[in-house]
């Protein structure tokens, strides 16, 4: 009987566990990170430069990885200091790329103060190993072709890249055009495959805008837009910095281009202006039987995670939705949007909700 102990004490660790990977896990990486099963396993097998702050890293995830369509994001698991940290980052390889060759990039820029991208930066290596969830994101190319506009800034670049690259291997002949702003041209990402994509695809017109080079920085104006022939009929997608986006939506908006033809996909959280007096109040948990005072703009995620809860989430900026959570009731405003939500029961993304008064929560 004494015999069976770790045999019974094992299939209760298997059994009485809702999710039994997160106890194996930690056994199968230290025999082999590429067996881990909580989330799929991804080899660094080189590093390039692409400028001072920007790297990209080629990654093999394991083949049971569920691929990803040009445009996507994906959310990385990383271990720093013993802690695992979540990120989310564009992919800036083309799906080809990962069917042909089984690898995929990120292209990643050390953003001031940010944890886990100085981190890459400095301590990820070649034959390092971090984590891969599933792709996710609608910044989609158009299922017909149709004449399109690329408005990207500075590192924003990165899922145009993969659209690119995917477009031109699709030999795709409606006119292309990319109007890149970054601060001079040694900050341009992806330099090398957007010349040969120059080259080797006719349909693609490129423009690069160094914004800091001359007495008076040059932004996104009416004068670039007009370059673009018929710009009226082109469907048009942007991703860069909050104040490029803002700017290029008016001036679209402007020439009446509709809504439905504008994909916009962000790489930093951007915020809306928030009514600064009635914000906060009682959070509950329900599930977790937790009852909260918040003050001010701060959001649920970081509200829940200040009771010591520990909800799920990706990005932290609201695009990825691996925070979404059900209110069952109260009022909370968007950080994105700067709306107010319903008062009744909702799904809405923990990261970027901020109360509005008294929240029920189901977590
Ligand atoms: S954590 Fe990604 S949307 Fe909230």
């Amino acid at each position: 009987m004494e015999n069976n102990r770790p045999l019974r004490w094992l299939g209760k660790q298997l059994f009485n566990r809702e999710d039994p990977a997160a106890f194996f896990d930690p056994l199968l990486a230290s025999v082999d990170p590429m067996l881990v099963r909580q989330y799929v396993p991804a080899k660094v097998t080189a590093i390039v430069d692409e400028t001072a702050d920007t790297k990209t890293f080629v990654l093999k995830p394991a083949a049971r990885w569920t691929g990803f369509e040009a445009g996507q994001h994906v959310n990385i698991c990383i271990e720093i200091d013993g802690v695992r940290l979540n990120r989310t980052f564009s992919l800036s390889s083309s799906p080809k790329q990962w069917l042909q060759h089984g690898t995929v990039t990120l292209t990643i820029k050390r953003l001031p103060g940010g944890k886990v991208t100085n981190w890459m930066h400095d301590h990820l290596e070649v034959g390092s190993t971090l984590g891969l969830a599933d792709a996710f994101g609608d910044f989609l190319a158009p299922e017909q072709p149709e004449p399109l506009l690329f408005i990207a800034g500075g590192s924003g670049v990165t899922p145009v890249l993969s659209l690119l690259e995917t477009l031109a291997a699709d030999e795709y002949r409606a006119p292309v055009t990319l109007l890149y702003f970054v601060r001079t041209q040694a900050d341009v990402i992806g330099a090398e495959k957007l010349h040969a994509l120059r080259q080797r695809w006719p349909a693609l017109t490129l423009h690069v805008v160094a914004t800091d080079v001359g007495e008076t920085p040059e932004y996104l104006n009416d004068g670039h837009l007009d370059a673009v022939p018929g710009i009226g009929a082109r469907r048009c997608y942007l991703c860069g910095p909050k104040g490029l986006m803002d700017l290029a939506n008016d001036l679209l908006h402007q020439r009446s281009i509709h809504e439905d033809r504008i994909h916009c996909t962000f790489f930093s959280a951007s915020q809306a202006a928030l009514p600064s007096d009635d914000l906060g109040g009682e959070v509950q948990f329900e599930r977790s039987g937790v009852k909260v005072e918040s003050e001010g703009d701060a959001n649920l995620l970081d509200i829940a995670e200040a009771a010591q809860l520990s909800p799920q989430y990706g990005c932290r900026m609201g695009i990825c939705h691996q925070c979404s959570c059900k209110k069952t009731s109260g009022t909370v405003i968007n950080r994105l949007t700067g709306k107010a939500s319903g008062p009744g029961e909702e799904s809405i993304q923990l990261c970027v909700s901020v109360p509005q008064g008294p929240v029920n929560i189901d977590l």
